[in-house]
């Protein structure tokens, strides 16, 4: 039976890997440039939309950046937030733990309390009008210095209550994960969990060392595993969840085709596997697009969806009565539509 977007839409979801300057819109984003008088190199969201074809991480790394331009005060880092807290309440997302790169903002002398802030107040929001919990993660930029990682880990040290943890994103080849093992020791020191992408282009080596030399509770992405026979026993063993991201890996050409992802393979042979949105503006989908690309590619089951569902609880970094409220909720789903 093919599951239909409908159902899909009703499940209660978890995202735990989001970077919230990827969920901005192109028409949030010309209104952002308007607002603070900054000139695009394009017209019109149409033209937008047409420079999203990308052949590489890196390629879309060059436009990301650009687009984060926009963002320069507080309430601009709020709506963006703000919007995709909204689309998560229109999919029934009930807990986020989304990713900010402070580095992208303070690199152009926007604050970092104003990036902070303005995510903040709108997490805030959501959890007030939406009841949606969330837990806030700090990405450091791997293609720059460990010196200026440990810079911004000393901006964000007043405000740690408002972040749960760490994260390594940007270009990943050539940059492995064990460039920032003394930033991350410092992190964890100060109460902090970390997490890093790895095995997006990266080779399965970045994956071990990410795990050994990072500790991370979970590796972002973490598709190449499935070239290292040890660590896929070693994922498996010790439940080191997967957060997968399919439309982001078949539009930065990670795999040519959405039928060749091996999502659904890792979730067969045990491993952690979840599913996520990564930069929903940029790759043409959010949560419910995502598993819809599944269920029409991969032919995903119902029973398939409620596991990667209940992985994603699992590998959450919510509290655990948070955690036993959405697998309630997951209970509660009809029968029928519980798989
Ligand atoms: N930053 C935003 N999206 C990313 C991705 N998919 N990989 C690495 N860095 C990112
Ligand atoms: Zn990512």
């Amino acid at each position: 039976m093919t599951v239909d977007k409908n159902w899909l839409d009703k499940l209660p979801k978890v995202e735990l890997h989001l970077h919230l300057e990827g969920s901005l819109e192109p028409e949030l984003m010309f209104e952002l440039a308007q607002r603070n008088a900054i000139t695009l190199p394009f017209d019109t969201v149409e033209q937008v939309r047409q420079a999203y074809s990308f052949s590489n991480l890196q390629d879309f790394l060059d436009i990301y950046y650009q687009g984060a331009n926009v963002l320069l005060v507080e309430q601009d880092f709020y709506d963006l937030t703000w919007a995709y807290l909204q689309k998560c309440h229109e999919q029934n997302v009930v807990h986020v733990e989304p990713f900010f790169d402070p580095q992208t903002h303070t690199d152009r002398g926007v604050a970092f309390e104003t990036v902070l802030n303005g995510i903040s107040r709108a997490l805030d929001d959501a959890r007030l009008q939406f009841g949606i919990s969330s837990q806030l993660i700090m990405c450091f930029l791997r293609h720059l210095s460990e010196e200026a990682a440990f810079a911004t880990l000393a901006q964000a040290e007043p405000f740690l209550d408002k972040i749960i943890g760490v994260g390594l994103d940007s270009s990943e080849r050539g940059q492995p994960p064990e460039k920032f093992s003394r930033v991350f020791a410092k992190a964890r020191e100060l109460g902090l969990l970390t997490v890093a992408h790895a095995g997006e282009e990266g080779p399965a080596d970045y994956i071990w060392t990410a795990i050994d030399d990072l500790k991370v509770s979970r590796i972002d992405h973490g598709v190449r595993a499935s070239e290292d026979a040890s660590l896929m026993s070693y994922l498996i063993e010790h439940r080191v969840p997967l957060t997968v991201c399919p439309l982001s890996n078949t539009r930065l050409c990670v795999f040519e085709e959405m039928s060749q992802h091996t999502i659904l393979k890792m979730l067969e042979q045990g491993v952690c596997v979840t599913v996520n949105s990564d930069d929903p503006a940029y790759f043409g989908g959010y949560m419910t697009e995502n598993f819809v690309a599944l269920a029409e590619s991969l032919n995903m089951t119902e029973q398939q969806a409620i596991r990667l569902l209940k992985n994603s609880v699992e590998a959450s970094l919510a509290s655990e009565q948070r955690k036993q409220q959405i697998l309630e909720m997951i209970a509660l789903l009809p029968a029928d539509e519980r798989g």
